[in-house]
């Protein structure tokens, strides 16, 4: 099977069995590095990097300079059309025109998923604000496959600011895809975001516990734990877990600790910002004398500020600069497949720790709009073109997920479009929480995010909205 014209825009883009596969073909790189540079010959790579970058986007450029091809860059909003208010749509379409395949790094949430709508060619997501980083994810994959050769059953702790780290959102979807155990210590108020836990406990297998007070009894513990996804034992059974006992787990000890830093540029610099500086958790040598963590592998994306000591670096468990050198082979992989210079037989591998589900999609014209500011589809240069659109994720609470960044909304009113029966006083509108939620056919759904919205829309109150 081949990956030829595939995108990378979220980890979901790729299956279990296409990783493993992958990670084969990284393994040849890295076997014969300087003698790969055949396999793209002739081909350009568009690097638009729009935020800061070392590792991401050197290794890519290294990955193909190996590969043989050449590489275009963009490096600066400023410095290209988009200053000039030109749209990610325009600008997709005329870099496709000008490359084979684009690596994308921006700001906003969502930004990858539009530059591979219109660019034509295969484009890899570098980073889109704080929504995923899949390609990072993919050499931390590697890392924990080459040092312990599973990821099934891992216990793997994720550190620092859970909220806005790209990496992290990644990782655990593919995490809990491979089987793994999941435990979240995050810094103060840096917690993982409600629509990543959520989805955690809908579209896979494991038992979500949020540990909240019950940790603050924790005797001996180094860091709250703010949460615990657990892997189920056997994927084809559902999951029996009795209460979890954070202890127990915690004793059991961490595989691998993965620290993040807390990512200054997605907040504004004020004093709640000084804050969360001041209370961010370190990982030094004291914290790793901790029986938990005895054989723990120390994972960082990098950069590293403050949040991880420099003396850690001699200690055998750390990790973070091997992760970093994988990313030459395994981007050298991921280029040579998409662009369909490589084929790789696809080795069936267990996608059974992930539910298939197939949600309905919304893209009325009827008001509702993203409520993440940072998402691409709420962006002044991008809403002449981009409609919002949103899969409806649950209906109890109506839940809808921005196609685009996948932060999700409750909107609290709802209409069928099959009103009329001639009348224009069946144009009724419904709470979102009334019995009609399950009465219209998603097909006929209409929401609304306000009455007001409804009624601009010439509905009415139903008798349930009046009381
Ligand atoms: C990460 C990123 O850009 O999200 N860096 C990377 O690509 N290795 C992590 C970070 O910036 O903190």
């Amino acid at each position: 099977m081949s990956l030829a014209n595939r995108n990378l825009v979220t980890i979901d883009n790729i299956s279990n069995g296409e990783i493993e596969a992958l990670f084969s073909v990284a393994d040849e790189m890295a076997d014969s590095i300087n003698e790969q540079s055949g396999l793209c010959q002739g081909k350009i790579m568009a690097n638009l990097f729009f935020e800061p970058s070392t590792r991401t986007r050197l290794s890519f450029e290294a990955a193909m300079l190996r590969l043989g091809g050449r590489v275009i860059t963009a490096v600066d909003i400023g410095a290209t059309s988009l200053a000039k208010g030109e749209s990610i749509a325009d600008m997709a379409k005329v870099v496709g025109s000008y490359a084979d395949i684009i690596v994308i790094r921006h700001p906003w949430e969502g930004a990858a998923k539009v530059v591979a709508d219109y660019a034509g060619i295969p484009v890899i997501n570098a980073g889109d604000g704080s929504h995923e980083h899949p390609t990072q994810t993919l050499c931390d994959l590697y890392t924990l496959r080459k040092e312990r050769q599973t990821i099934k059953n891992l216990r793997i702790a994720l550190w620092g600011d859970l909220k806005h780290g790209r990496t992290v959102h990644s990782l655990i979807y593919a995490l809990a895809r491979f089987g793994a155990t999941i435990l979240f210590y995050p810094g103060p108020g840096l917690e993982i975001p409600e629509h990543v836990l959520k989805r955690l406990s809908t579209e896979y297998k494991g038992e979500l516990q949020r540990c909240g007070a019950l940790n603050q009894e924790l005797k001996g513990s180094v860091f709250p734990v703010d949460a615990i996804y657990m892997t189920p034992s056997s994927p084809h059974q559902l999951t029996m877990l009795p209460d979890v006992n954070i202890q127990v787990e915690l004793e059991a000890g961490v595989d691998a600790l993965y620290v993040t830093r807390l990512q200054k540029e997605r907040q504004s610099p004020t004093a709640e910002q000084q804050e969360l500086k001041k209370n961010y958790p370190v990982v030094d040598k004291k914290l790793l004398t901790g029986k938990e963590f005895k054989k723990t592998l120390v994972m960082h994306p990098l950069p590293r500020v403050d949040e991880l000591a420099y003396e850690v670096d001699a200690d055998p468990r750390s990790m973070y600069f091997k992760q970093a050198a994988y990313g030459v082979p395994v981007r050298m992989a991921l280029l040579a497949l998409l662009l369909g210079a490589k084929d790789v037989a696809i080795p069936k591998a267990d996608d059974s720790f992930a539910r298939k589900v197939d949600y309905p999609v919304y893209k009325r014209d009827s008001g509702v709009k993203c409520l993440n500011r940072n998402c691409v589809s709420n962006q002044e240069t991008e809403t002449k073109y981009i409609k919002p659109e949103f899969k409806i994720v649950s209906f109890d609470p109506l839940t809808l997920r921005c196609i685009y960044c996948e932060h999700e909304l409750e909107p609290q009113y709802i209409a069928s479009s099959e009103w009329h029966q001639g009348k224009l006083e069946n144009k009724k509108y419904h709470s979102a929480n009334s019995h009609w939620v399950r009465k219209i056919k998603p097909e006929n759904l209409i929401i609304f995010p306000s009455e007001k919205e409804a009624q601009a829309h010439q509905f009415k109150p139903s008798a349930w909205n009046r009381q």
